[in-house]
């Protein structure tokens, strides 16, 4: 791939309008949303959406989320059923991705969708990325703005560290909100499945389905086949519910646990929300790993509402690879 010159620019009106212009042109252009910066490309173009592999180093298999401003727009792409519409009204735009079936002559792209008969569609929240759809006027594939395998970026400038001259156009929107990739919920026939946790909790999903849903497992792998064990990799090995730290290691804490140790520490949030939690995650992760440890010991994080999403990503950053 030969290195293209990456223009990395501060989102306002006019750069808005040319990153809209990139995009229809089948460029590449990194941007904003509430829970990570996504790489951005037509997702109706294969030849554009086959330049996202290329940048990542994806795996060809992995299908990507479309983003569009409305669910009036998702609807011309996917079929809603009453599940699917009511989860789309409660949280849309927001951090959350549904997977349904392909609308008769979708026009997003075999490859994006990497050959299968559903879709997954996302209206994201961030104004930024609302502003670059509108622009674009076309369906934008984007997975996360980082080298496959590494962590997700919540700053634009892990985008540029990962992606500089292998991408055209970088929007700055500042750091994101949510800090964890959205949730998505699959509803194929009668059935809804969470296939990632993310930034809407299970507990909410339910509320408005008004039943329980199974949350992710293992299973969940085959039908989001890009949910790899160690997609989430720092390079220090992570040592996850740790209840003590030992010599040499680097501390990712939660509430204070580890307050008082003498170690290379970054508290996810000192008073223990698990919000404050979800968006310093990545950041973090990337600061620990930047100090050298070769194990970060990491608090025990619980188990409800974001937690499910922090610990699903612990794990995949732990997982042997
Ligand atoms: O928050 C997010 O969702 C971010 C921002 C940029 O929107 N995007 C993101 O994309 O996390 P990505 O590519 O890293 O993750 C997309 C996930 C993958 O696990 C993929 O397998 C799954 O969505 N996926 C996409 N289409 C699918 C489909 N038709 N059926 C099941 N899973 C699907
Ligand atoms: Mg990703």
């Amino acid at each position: 791939m030969p290195p293209l010159l990456t223009r990395l620019l501060t989102a306002d009106p006019d750069s808005l309008a040319e990153a809209g212009a990139v995009l229809r042109a089948g460029g590449l252009v990194a941007f904003p949303t509430e829970t990570v910066y996504g790489l951005g490309a037509d997702a109706t173009c294969g030849t554009a959406v086959a330049k996202i592999y290329a940048a990542k180093a994806r795996p060809h298999f992995n299908p990507l989320i479309s983003h569009v401003p409305d669910l009036a727009a998702a609807e011309r792409l996917g079929v809603f059923g009453r599940d699917a519409r009511a989860l789309a009204v409660a949280f849309w735009p927001g951090p959350l991705t549904l997977v349904v079936p392909a609308a008769p002559g979708c026009p997003v792209s075999d490859l994006a969708r990497a050959g299968l008969d559903s879709i997954a569609l996302r209206v994201p929240a961030h104004p930024v990325a609302q502003a670059l759809l509108r622009a674009a006027g076309v369906p934008v594939a984007a997975p996360s703005a980082n080298r496959s395998g590494r962590v997700s970026p919540t700053h634009v400038l892990h985008v540029m560290g990962d992606l500089d001259g292998r991408i055209d156009m970088a929007l700055d929107g500042g750091p994101t909100q949510v800090g964890v990739e959205s949730t998505i919920v699959a509803c194929l026939g009668d059935i809804v499945r969470i296939l990632r946790p993310g930034g809407v909790a299970r507990e909410e999903i339910e509320r408005v389905l008004g039943r329980t849903v199974e949350a992710a497992q293992a299973e969940a792998a085959i039908s989001a086949p890009g949910m790899l064990a160690s997609h989430y990799a720092p390079n220090a090995r992570l040592r996850l519910d740790a209840t003590s730290v030992e010599k040499d290691e680097a501390v990712l804490d939660f509430g204070g646990r580890f307050a008082d140790v003498q170690a290379a520490s970054f508290d996810l949030s000192p008073s223990g929300d698990l919000a404050e939690a979800a968006s310093n995650l990545f950041a973090f992760l990337r600061a620990l790993d930047a100090t050298g440890a070769h194990v970060i010991a990491v608090a025990p994080i619980p188990h409800e509402g974001l937690g499910e999403a922090i610990r699903d990503r612990l794990q995949r950053a732990a997982a042997p690879r």
